[in-house]
């Protein structure tokens, strides 16, 4: 039997130069983990566990992954759990992006290098579904991605805390004055209080939803709690539809496609979801040779409304948005705008999904597209002289009058700098000035953190300023909000003109023309162009994965993936 045929323990075999010995030698070594031989010729659906002890969101793997191992076997396969590392947001440093594509290099290679015939995909955290998406649509096996699911909300006093919009909330109010220590302390302990994703939609929850609209995970699964029984049921029927994949192979390239991307673009719009979600998408589609362009971005952006009353956009938390119906619920309502020929992994396309009765839908949390939260998309691209290649804008999470402003620069040349002057007393910045950030994009020695959300200088922060036009390279985490520029591409670190601008310089932003310039004239631009130096370390003089990263990582524009592990012939550009 050739080995594309095989299944089971048959699959991927070593190659001793005799094909009988290598089945012998690899059937015997299995025999000792306890298998009979009936089970010995079962087909095999890997489980890739993103479990770990520095991931609380992943904390109920454990019984997620028994839940799933019944699926898979009253599908008639033998279910295999196999660890990936897992990304736990925030125990990572300098910052989980980093290491999202080693975590898709692990969990491709491992599903190529194991004998597996399809598997489900445990991921849940910012980083690791994207991760695994990437990772399966390059294995291109059979393959159902199961998240963790949100947290569930918790208490303070009579407010509702969920991680963690309310965090920074808080903390905002602290550094304004308006929290004492003793009650920043006591939060702290109720922000987070039961496994699961962040309780609003952030990005985890975001890529949750993307994941189900792609229609790599199961229909009705994105939004259920980390805690409910749906959840281990969502397991044990994930477990199941990887089982009957391995009779019917549908494979990630026939679910990743050129529409169902751009019905994951929708969906991202009309949630208000993450601005990280859109360079995750960009990548997982980009691995498929699928392109994701920002003016396609904004071409969507304009037509599609926001639909989703969830922080950090709204008021409510995934558990709402799970007893409001859900994606099924938002999918319903986008239906005029989505491809319906999609297919998922269970064989149905989203038309035949959409047919079914959606059962209760609470419009307070899901609106009817008839009347929307916004008109228009979450998120909108930007393009200018600071950005050549596109910039991101959360709209739907930014103040409306700070939309068409012009204002002057208060530069900070990295993290540090910022650290170390934001709250200075003496720092010459007023509340319509606009805070910019350098030398924290993908190249730059931060990688890329969730740093875009600058903090109020304390000075202002004290005299009730809440937000101010805040620009940089860096991304935003997707449970924040505020009139924040993110993504600037091509980054400081590698000279973009965002490395350019200095203290004093006016800016312009205008989101209705979806520009953001810097007011200088283009000689003077290229004379500060001519006097730049890097200052960033070159791939040459680091080592090991860090060498790799600084060499190979693309631009936000680009998802930040790396250019190797792109398709050598695009499959579904
Ligand atoms: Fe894991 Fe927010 S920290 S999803």
């Amino acid at each position: 039997m050739s080995d594309d045929k095989a299944r089971g323990f048959a699959r991927g075999l070593t190659n001793y130069g005799d094909h009988d010995f290598s089945i012998y030698l690899r059937r015997s070594f299995a025999s000792s983990m306890g298998y009979s031989q009936d089970v010995l010729k079962k087909p095999i659906v890997g489980i890739a566990n993103s479990f770990s002890g520095f991931n609380n969101c992943h904390r109920h793997f454990p019984e997620l992954l028994e839940a799933v191992k019944r699926g898979v076997l009253l599908g008639g396969g033998l279910p295999i759990e196999f660890p990936t590392i897992s990304l736990g947001e925030v125990f990572l440093s300098p910052t989980s992006l980093k290491f999202r594509n080693l975590m898709s290099m692990d969990t491709e290679e491992m599903i190529r290098a194991q004998p597996m015939d399809a598997v489900v995909l445990m991921g849940g955290c910012d980083k690791t579904v994207p991760a695994q998406l990437m990772g399966a649509a390059s294995a291109d096996v059979p393959a159902v991605q199961l998240v963790a699911g949100p947290m569930m909300t918790s208490r303070h006093g009579e407010e509702r805390l969920g991680a963690c919009t309310d965090c920074r909330r808080f903390w905002g109010k602290y550094r304004a004055g308006e929290v004492s220590n003793e009650e920043i302390n006591q939060v702290e302990g109720r922000l987070a209080t039961t496994a699961g994703t962040c309780a609003v939609m952030g990005t985890a929850s975001t890529m949750a939803c993307i994941a189900e609209t792609l229609g790599m995970s199961l229909p009705g699964t994105a939004a259920i709690p980390a805690v409910h029984a749906d959840r281990l049921r969502a397991g044990e029927a994930s477990g199941l539809a990887a089982a009957r994949m391995i009779g019917n192979p549908i494979r990630p390239s026939q679910v990743i496609t050129e529409k169902s991307v751009e019905n994951a673009m929708r969906v991202l719009l009309a949630l208000g979801g993450s601005t990280n979600a859109i360079i995750h998408l960009t990548a997982v589609a980009g691995r498929l040779g699928i392109k994701i362009s920002l003016e396609k971005l904004n071409t969507l952006s304009d037509t599609t409304p926001v639909l989703v009353n969830l922080k950090p956009v709204g008021s409510d938390y995934m558990e709402d948005f799970f007893y409001a119906g859900g994606m099924g619920a938002v999918l319903r309502e986008l239906k005029p705008l989505l491809h319906l020929d999609t297919l998922s992994v269970t064989g149905e396309t989203l038309g035949d999904r959409l047919e079914v009765d959606p059962g209760y839908v609470d419009h307070r949390i899901v609106s009817k597209a008839s009347a929307p939260l916004e008109p228009q998309g979450g998120l909108v691209a930007l393009f200018g002289n600071i950005a050549p290649r596109g910039a991101i804008l959360k709209r739907s999470a930014a103040d409306e009058r700070l939309f068409e402003k012009e204002g002057r620069a208060v530069v900070f040349s990295s993290l540090e700098d910022l650290a170390s002057r934001v709250d200075d007393p003496d720092l010459d910045i007023t509340e319509d000035d606009f805070m910019v950030l350098q030398n924290a994009g993908p190249k730059s020695a931060s990688g890329m953190p969730e740093a875009g959300y600058l903090p109020i200088p304390k000075k202002l922060s004290a005299k009730g300023v809440k937000d101010m036009v805040r620009i940089s390279d860096a991304r935003m985490s997707g449970t924040a909000f505020g009139t924040i520029i993110l993504h600037v591409a091509p980054e400081s670190a590698i000279g973009g003109p965002l490395s350019l601008v200095r203290n004093g310089d006016r800016i312009r932003l205008s989101v209705k023309e979806k520009r953001i310039e810097l007011l200088i004239d283009d000689a003077e631009l290229e004379n500060r162009r001519n006097a730049w130096v890097s200052t960033v370390v070159p791939p040459e003089k680091r080592r090991g994965y860090d060498r790799l990263y600084a060499s190979e990582v693309g631009q936000a524009d680009e998802g930040c993936d790396f250019s190797f592990l792109l398709p050598i012939k695009p499959i579904n550009g």
